[in-house]
């Protein structure tokens, strides 16, 4: 082994530190270095990606992929080059199979038969599908709808009829006035149903689209709960708190939540439910090893016997990062050390 990894960034987008880089890659690189180990950070380009894959492929044991997809022109071109390097022996972190499997919305819809995701909780592809079932779950119900694509509440939306009454056999009516508030900023849109649902062809068209369609959960006004999660190890909780607005119901970024840090022994109920169902959740998706960094989000709802339940409301893996607590840095490079080990002896063997 050669003992160095690459770090991959790109420039802009509004997830970097005052040294360019994200915040916290300098700690792991320098945590890398304190157990023996060497790195480097490369902004990845379009134009470079011939060189590049020659250079990891030569120096380098793995490539950690620090990208927003967000911050990408062609992220398929971006993930065809981490597909070139691991054919070549370079160990992945993260594999874009991986990003997807853990990354993708519809991740909740593949673990709906688990306690942690309601059974009612669907994903749509096309249209069709869209206006045939969607207006038949809103009957039932207010409902969150959340798009792929875009990180920070944009295109998810919380959708409620204004009137109970204007639904027939097939579910509401297209002509139904519906509520629509956008996690984005809370912000309350008045639609005909039908309308909306035409609205919202931008998020089921092109490469990976989708909607996602899962009962909304009154209990989000307590607070939305992530747990940070270094490979297998929980290492430190968020509680998110939404605005105090009447219609606030976002935990998002710049919606005005209030974040509050705590740790681990803060939540034992949600920690131990959570590395309890690690395996199966490992499983579902795909047998992969668990994610350098990742993180997995719960809102709380109440089960048939008025206990509290979790419920897992969305996964992150293709771009976590930390900007406070950089001191975990040395758990990330352990986990480094400890993927790259185990992937390259298995290549051995
Ligand atoms: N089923 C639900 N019931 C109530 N509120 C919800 C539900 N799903 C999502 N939300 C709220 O909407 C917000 C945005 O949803 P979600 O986290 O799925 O999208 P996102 O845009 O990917 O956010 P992030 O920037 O965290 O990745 C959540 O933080 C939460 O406050
Ligand atoms: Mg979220």
């Amino acid at each position: 082994m050669k003992k160095h990894v690459i770090f991959l960034e790109v420039e802009g987008g509004n997830d970097k530190g005052t040294d360019g880089l994200r915040p916290d890659t300098m700690p792991i690189v320098n945590s890398l270095k304190a157990v023996g180990w060497t790195a480097e950070v490369i902004f990845y380009t379009e134009a470079k990606k011939k060189e590049l894959i020659e250079h990891i492929a030569a120096e380098a044991d793995a490539y950690i992929s620090r990208i927003n997809p967000g911050n990408l022109d062609d992220e398929s071109s971006y993930f065809e080059m981490l597909r070139q390097l691991t054919n070549r022996g370079v160990v992945g972190l993260e594999r874009p199979e991986v990003m997807m499997s853990y990354g993708a919305k519809d991740v909740l819809v593949k673990l709906r038969d688990t306690s942690l995701v309601p059974t009612d909780t669907f994903a749509y592809y096309n249209m069709t599908d869209f206006i045939e079932n969607f207006p038949k779950h809103l009957a039932k119900g207010e409902r969150v709808l959340k798009q792929n694509r875009g990180s920070t509440g944009e295109g998810i939306w919380r959708v409620e009829l204004v009137n109970k009454e204007e639904v027939d056999i097939n579910g509401a009516l297209f002509t139904a006035q519906v509520k629509c508030t956008e996690a984005k900023d809370n912000q309350v849109y008045n639609f005909q149903l039908g309308e909306f649902m035409n609205f919202c062809e931008q998020y089921i068209e092109g490469e990976n689209g989708m909607l996602v369609d899962m009962k909304f959960l009154p209990r989000i006004v307590e607070g939305e709960i992530r747990i940070l999660m270094i490979n297998d190890q929980p290492v430190n909780v968020v509680h998110k708190k939404p605005a105090e607005d009447a219609d606030a119901f976002s935990a998002t970024l710049f919606s005005g939540a209030k974040y509050r840090y705590d740790t681990p022994a803060d939540w034992p109920v949600l920690i131990k439910l959570f590395k309890e169902k690690l395996p199966m959740i490992i499983g579902i998706l795909g047998d992969y090893d668990l994610p350098l960094i990742w993180t997995a989000d719960f809102i709380l709802d109440t089960d048939e016997h008025g206990n509290d339940k979790y419920i897992l409301g969305e996964m992150n893996c293709s771009c976590v990062g930390f900007t406070s607590h950089l001191e975990l840095s040395d758990d990330v490079a352990r986990a480094i050390v400890k993927l790259v080990t185990k992937n390259k002896s298995k290549e051995l063997a």
